[in-house]
């Protein structure tokens, strides 16, 4: 026996996952925000953490949910009586757009609101003060009620760039109640009008093109997919309402559909100076639907609630994004992500403050444009991922020095940073000035869940931090045996208790979201006590002895690339379109640059030859049906996929073949021999293409690990 088998049959006698036993990441030490920090720290009194102590739940929320205006006050704080369908704040009334926009109107009506930064430089940032931003979401929500004919509780899909009409047209929903759906603008038509029918949108808002990387792209294209597609899968869209980039001029190669589509700026002065009362909701309805990719089957729509969400992205912008209305805010993720909604939008904007919206690639036109836009803006909250943070060190390593800005805050999320990373980040971006907040949470969640008090906790590099205010993260084994605390040894991270943020059920499929999220850890499925429902995250995850933990990534088979998470099911069912291929298998291979790409393994059907011809095809649909971020970085075409004997395709295999590492045990295989012919063919392939990355320990482990949840 090798000792490769001689371990993971160890293994499954302790009943351990493979990621358990090979975590072996070096204990980083401390860092202490500097003095200047703390002493204007909305968070700076350590009681604080009293007063969000276990026993003081659910009543700790209330000081999340007194930083909003209540039309009618809620009477009960947590409602558990249907689990894990739970209902916050209950019996209030309040608009979130009235939290977002009117009540700064009376106290800061000429503070910017948000700051718009188009990319090509030489176009005008645009200042929206308070006063403004009131203005146009009341034009545009008279704009969607009166011509759009939408009311509260209908759906909106809304596919829409990263420009100021996208938290207008957002913020003007909410208004009504109407509930939002904007899927990312990199997605494609087909994605969209995936996530069109789900939700049963009947009008889709777009824009006629953006700028990414100094072209003008047209977006107005995907809309027409967009629509063929909801229309294929049994849905009609009745309205396209396009925005143009540039009013007047169309940017678009498609023409717009008769009695479909309008230029919004054609009708928007039929709505001027109209008033719009805000539509006073229970806390409980919904606010929006965000789309977040997963292993199997369709994308799931994340229902998140007015009051509970709104509650819990204000909480947690003040205290961990360390928020003052007379900051300038930039977060550079884009709205089309949960980030953007609780940390562009809704967070920042219930506080007052400056949002930064900028439109394009970060490192555009020079690796200098996001210091240059911080200094000219004097932006001093920074918050970003670390892709982004990787790819700035790589092209301009010492850019922040030439500019002139000070940052107190800056934030990392989406992924684990890599110490060295966030050393850079720390020393060059940062100045050292600057205290950081490593964020760790999800699409599903609302807002924050692991991090660290940024005024009263020190830093880790690699490492979230504790579970924030309110929140109380358990590591469960495979068995539900509670992994000793701070031990360091690596489990399934839970939350125990419900929070204000949690998403409320997943649109049209509440047995689902039982099932993806609670079913694993609840012992009885009849109990009303929230103690029996932790919240099971899908992420690996370790805590050290001083209490942070350390996020490994997804436990089901999810690419992260560049942030985006692609769900292998998703880009298999995109290749097996291709009229070719007969089986198609994703993994993912590590990039220094987007953390993860991906790669796709297929076998063509009977009678067919491979060809280069046919490797484009598959990339080109992956493009296409799914967007150009999940373009595979190389399609290998294989005589067979190697399967275990009850036919399963063995993705670890294959996944350690991409990434040069050890593929494990292949002798349980139905076809053993065909994996030293794929491994001598991808690495020659690989080795004059000089993609011979050599991983980390831990990304070994990862791809190890890759796969293993079937
Ligand atoms: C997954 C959620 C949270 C908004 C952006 C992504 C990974 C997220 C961290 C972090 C390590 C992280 C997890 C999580 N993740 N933040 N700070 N450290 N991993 O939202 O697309 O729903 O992805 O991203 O694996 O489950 P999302």
């Amino acid at each position: 026996m090798s000792a490769e088998s001689t371990q993971s049959a160890e293994a499954e006698e302790l009943q351990v996952s493979e990621a358990q036993i090979a975590v072996h990441w070096k204990e980083e030490s401390h860092y202490y925000p500097p003095p200047q920090f703390i002493g204007q720290a909305n968070a700076s009194d350590p009681s604080i953490r009293d007063r969000f102590s276990e026993d003081k739940f659910p009543e700790c929320f209330k000081e999340y949910a007194d930083l909003l205006t209540w039309d009618q006050y809620w009477h009960t704080t947590l409602d558990t009586s249907n689990p894990p369908f739970w209902r916050w704040f209950v019996g209030g009334k309040l608009n979130a757009s009235f939290n977002c926009v009117d009540r700064h109107v009376r106290t800061r009506p000429n503070q910017a609101a948000l700051i718009f930064v188009p990319e090509p430089e030489d176009e005008e940032t645009q200042a929206i003060t308070y006063r403004e931003l009131y203005r146009r979401v009341n034009e545009t929500a008279a704009m969607l009620r009166d011509y759009a004919g939408l009311k509260a509780g209908d759906r909106v899909t809304l596919h829409m760039p990263m420009v100021p009409e996208l938290p207008v047209v957002m913020l003007a929903c909410a208004r009504l109640g109407v509930i939002h759906s904007q899927v990312f603008a990199g997605f494609s038509g087909a994605a969209c009008g995936g996530r069109i029918s789900d939700s049963q949108s009947s009008v889709l808002i777009t824009m006629d093109g953006y700028y990414r990387s100094g072209t003008l792209l047209d977006h107005k294209v995907k809309a027409d997919e967009a629509v063929a597609r909801a229309k294929e899968e049994g849905h009609e869209v009745d309205k396209v309402l396009v925005y143009r980039r540039h009013p007047g001029q169309y940017a678009s190669q498609t023409p717009m559909v008769e009695g479909r589509d309008v230029f919004v700026d054609e009708i928007m002065p039929q709505f001027r100076d109209k008033l719009v009362d805000p539509v006073s909701l229970p806390a409980e309805a919904p606010l929006f639907i965000m789309y977040s990719s997963g292993t199997t089957g369709r994308p799931k729509g994340c229902q998140h609630s007015i009051g509970g969400y709104l509650a819990y992205v204000t909480g947690t912008s003040k205290y961990y994004q360390d928020i003052h209305p007379e900051d300038t805010y930039w977060c550079a993720a884009d709205i089309g992500w949960i980030t953007g909604h609780s940390y562009i939008v809704y967070g920042p904007l219930s506080l007052g403050t400056t949002s930064v919206v900028y439109e394009g690639v970060p490192t555009y036109p020079d690796p200098g444009r996001p210091w240059r836009i911080a200094e000219r803006l004097g932006v001093n909250i920074f918050h970003t991922a670390p892709t982004t943070i990787r790819m700035l060190r790589k092209v301009g390593p010492t850019e922040p020095k030439k500019y002139d800005y000070h940052f107190k805050h800056m934030t990392t999320v989406g992924e684990p940073i890599e110490p060295d990373v966030w050393r850079w980040y720390y020393e060059v971006v940062g100045k050292g000035e600057a205290v950081i907040v490593d964020t760790w949470w999800q699409t599903e969640n609302g807002g924050f869940l692991c991090s660290t008090l940024p005024g009263l906790e020190p830093m880790k590099p690699g490492s979230a931090g504790p579970g924030v205010l309110g929140i109380y993260p358990v590591i469960y084994d495979e068995n539900g045996e509670e992994v000793p605390k701070g031990s360091g040894r690596a489990g399934n991270i839970c939350i125990r208790n419900p929070w204000p943020g949690i998403f409320q059920t997943i649109w049209g499929d509440p047995d689902r979201f039982v099932q993806t999220y609670y079913e694993k850890y609840n012992k009885d499925p009849k109990s009303t006590d929230w103690h029996d429902w932790p919240y099971f995250a899908n992420d690996g995850a370790t805590q050290a002895p001083d209490g942070y933990y350390r996020i490994l990534g997804r436990v089901d088979d999810v690419i992260n690339v560049a942030g985006h998470r692609l769900g292998t099911k998703e880009l298999e069912s995109a290749a097996i379109l291709v009229d070719e291929v007969a089986e198609a298998a994703a993994v993912p291979v590590v990039d220094e640059l987007r953390g993860r790409a991906v790669e796709m393994y297929i076998s063509l059907k009977p009678g067919v030859a491979a060809t280069p011809e046919v490797e484009e095809k598959v990339a080109k649909i992956i493009e296409t049906e799914i967007g150009k971020v999940a373009r595979p970085k190389n399609v290998w075409i294989v005589p067979d996929m190697p399967k275990t004997r009850s036919g399963k395709i063995m993705r670890r295999v294959i996944a350690g073949i991409s990434n040069f590492t050890d593929v494990g045990d292949i002798t349980t295989l139905a076809n053993p021999e065909v994996v030293e012919e794929i491994r001598v063919h991808v690495h020659e392939v690989k080795q004059a293409k000089g993609e011979v990355a050599k991983l980390s320990e831990k990304e070994a482990e990862e791809i190890k690990a890759f796969g293993q949840a079937e």
